[in-house]
């Protein structure tokens, strides 16, 4: 088999225990065609040495910014890599890729590289699950980067649970995943929209609603990695994805105008915000005091930003909406689809378990006069929004049979 011939491969291997198995790692690249290119840490070497590694790898090990022949040599491995994979990767290296600090070769290249990049963590239960190294994954992830979670097993030491480094199988299907990853939406620009709307009712109070604004991130950065131009239009303070053009906004009114004006150019439209459908007539300028008694807060519809779309959809665009449902799910969908003339609709039932508002995780049914439905069981919502982009370029495509 050689379904990673000719593939650069920078394999980084960072200081925990699981380093011995990168050996391993390292001869099944190569036996699948791929040239790989290992960089150690300095505390790599104390698990594992580096004549094993270079040994096994297609040249020998790097591991220090100053003695390679090469005068920049993270510059230099970056550019040529098709691909970096960090296997293991421990918590310094993730906290200092999260963070951007160059502190060593393998750190260096990460942050100099446009390369895809698969990062696979190992390390102790209590580590893995410390709020902190959680954020740096979760940070990287928004970016872009490829996380392949440790499994449940032994452990260093006997102990027994989460943090050990995903086998070598896992790792090389993810890599020959990610580098066979399509830029199928190349040269299109998307807008995308993430979070919920907060209408203000005085100076310090709003109405808002649960949304986290999690799955349109997911689509943002899936869309950025697929190619395409993607500027999103979010309510959350989220780490912004790699690539992608974002803009903030807080009132359903806000994000109306900022979605109208990038619309005008756009390719696709993915509302998949949580627009608060009414709001304060009036918003009081000083904080309503309690003594004065309980207030009559008036409320008046928000102007519906994707039936707007709808009415004026230039020849071409493909309009995607979202209908967050807690009953009868595809009745109400299949409503909302034709009522606001959309090409999809991603109808999930936020009343389920793992579903939905503030979950990672997200099952969906997608709806459109251009395809038959499909139904997307639980799942991450970074793999939901690679369903949902999928269906974008059918649906683009039966759009495109029809014109
Ligand atoms: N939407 C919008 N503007 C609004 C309300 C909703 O653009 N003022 C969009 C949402 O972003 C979503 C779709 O319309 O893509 C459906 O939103 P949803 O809240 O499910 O339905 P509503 O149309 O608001 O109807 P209801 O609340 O009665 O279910």
């Amino acid at each position: 088999m050689s379904q990673l011939a000719s593939r650069r491969i920078v394999l980084g291997v960072s200081g925990g225990i699981a380093a011995y198995k990168s050996v391993e790692l390292c001869r099944q690249l190569v036996d699948l065609g791929a040239h790989v290119v290992p960089v150690m840490t300095a505390d790599a070497h104390r698990f594992i040495g580096p004549v094993t590694l270079s040994a096994l790898a297609s040249e020998p090990v790097h591991t220090s910014l100053w003695d390679d022949a090469s005068a920049i040599p993270h510059t230099q491995l970056g550019q040529t890599a098709d691909i970096i994979v960090v296997a293991p990767a421990t918590a310094r290296v993730l906290s200092a890729y999260a963070t951007g600090s160059s502190e060593d070769l393998l750190t260096a290249t990460l942050i100099a590289t446009r390369a895809p990049v698969v990062v696979c963590p190992a390390m102790h239960t209590e580590m893995w699950e410390h709020p902190a190294v959680q954020s740096n994954i979760e940070i990287l992830r928004s970016r872009g980067v490829h996380i392949v979670e440790p499994e449940t097993g032994r452990l260093a030491g006997g102990d027994i649970g989460a943090g050990r480094l995903a086998s070598t199988e896992k790792i090389c299907a993810e890599i020959i995943r990610v580098l066979g990853m399509s830029h199928d939406l190349l040269g299109l620009d998307i807008v995308v929209t993430a979070g919920g709307t907060r209408e203000p009712i005085d100076a310090v109070r709003v109405i808002a609603n649960r949304s986290s604004g999690k799955q349109g991130y997911a689509i943002a950065t899936i869309a950025a990695q697929r190619g395409a131009h993607v500027t999103l239009i979010t309510t959350v303070d989220r780490v912004v994805p790699s690539g992608v053009t974002q803009v903030q906004v807080e009132t359903a009114q806000q994000m109306k105008d900022a979605v109208d004006a990038a619309a005008l150019s756009a390719d696709v439209v993915i509302m998949a915000a949580a627009v608060a459908d009414f709001r304060p007539v009036v918003c009081a300028d000083q904080k309503l005091k309690k003594a004065d008694g309980v207030p009559n807060i008036v409320l008046e519809p928000t102007p519906d930003i994707l039936a707007g779309l709808g009415q004026r959809k230039p020849l071409g665009q493909t309009l995607v909406g979202f209908a967050a449902e807690t009953d009868s799910l595809v009745a109400h969908a299949t409503a909302k689809l034709s009522a606001k003339c959309l090409d999809l609709i991603v109808a999930n039932d936020v009343s389920a378990e793992g579903v939905g508002f503030g979950h990672d995780t997200n099952a969906v049914v997608l709806l459109s006069p251009h395809m038959p439905a499909m139904t997307v069981a639980l799942a991450d919502k970074h793999a939901i929004a690679h369903a949902v982009l999928d269906s974008v370029v059918k649906v683009r495509h039966q759009q495109q049979e029809s014109k």
